[in-house]
């Protein structure tokens, strides 16, 4: 029997599968056979080209698939976003780097945001905004409240919190 989750549910799979984008190991074509299958394949477009983008999105044709880039490369083309947010991907991962400044673009195209993180502060900040963005009005206060409370209980807890974000950027 299918593990139905908030993440199946969020992404409209039916089998919790998501395929890892690796530069040029993901392509169109294992990406389209991944949503086949039931799962959400995601395409790699590392360091970011659009001949590429372009390419293998239509290798994966009419499937849903997402895509993801390599953040710290994607800051320095940014309009390669913009390229991938055309073919109306399902999601979008962004991995090494700060996905802040990316997410409204790919939420506000109706695309789910995935957000990989290397420590737990990321992971809070990550939780933080995502939690802070659905209302504006509640933004300020319930982030600062938030960022309180989840770094007291890490500091309280064993596990290790990397190296803190202290600026905010709301
Ligand atoms: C060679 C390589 C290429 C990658 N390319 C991308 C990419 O194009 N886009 C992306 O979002 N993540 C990329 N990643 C991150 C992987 O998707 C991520 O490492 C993968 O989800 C596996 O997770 P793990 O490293 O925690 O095992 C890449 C990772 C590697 C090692």
């Amino acid at each position: 029997m299918p593990l139905r989750t908030k993440l199946t549910e969020k992404l409209g799979i039916s089998h919790l599968i998501l395929l890892a984008p690796m530069g040029t190991a993901s392509g169109g074509t294992l990406a389209r056979a991944v949503t086949e299958a039931g799962g959400l394949g995601i395409i790699g477009f590392g360091y970011g080209n659009q001949e590429r983008i372009d390419q293998e999105f239509r290798v994966a044709g009419n499937a849903r698939v997402g895509c993801g880039f390599i953040t710290w490369s994607l800051a320095r083309q940014p309009h390669l976003l913009a390229r991938a947010l055309e073919y109306r991907p399902a999601a979008v991962m962004l991995s090494f780097g700060d996905a802040r400044p990316f997410a409204s673009a790919i939420t506000d195209a109706g695309a789910a945001l995935l957000s990989q993180v290397q420590t737990v502060a990321q992971a809070m900040e990550a939780l933080i905004s995502a939690l802070t963005s659905s209302s504006p009005r509640v933004r300020r206060p319930a982030g600062t409240a938030l960022r309180a409370r989840l770094w007291r209980s890490c500091r309280q807890s064993s596990t290790p919190c990397g190296s803190a974000t202290t600026r905010s950027w709301w």
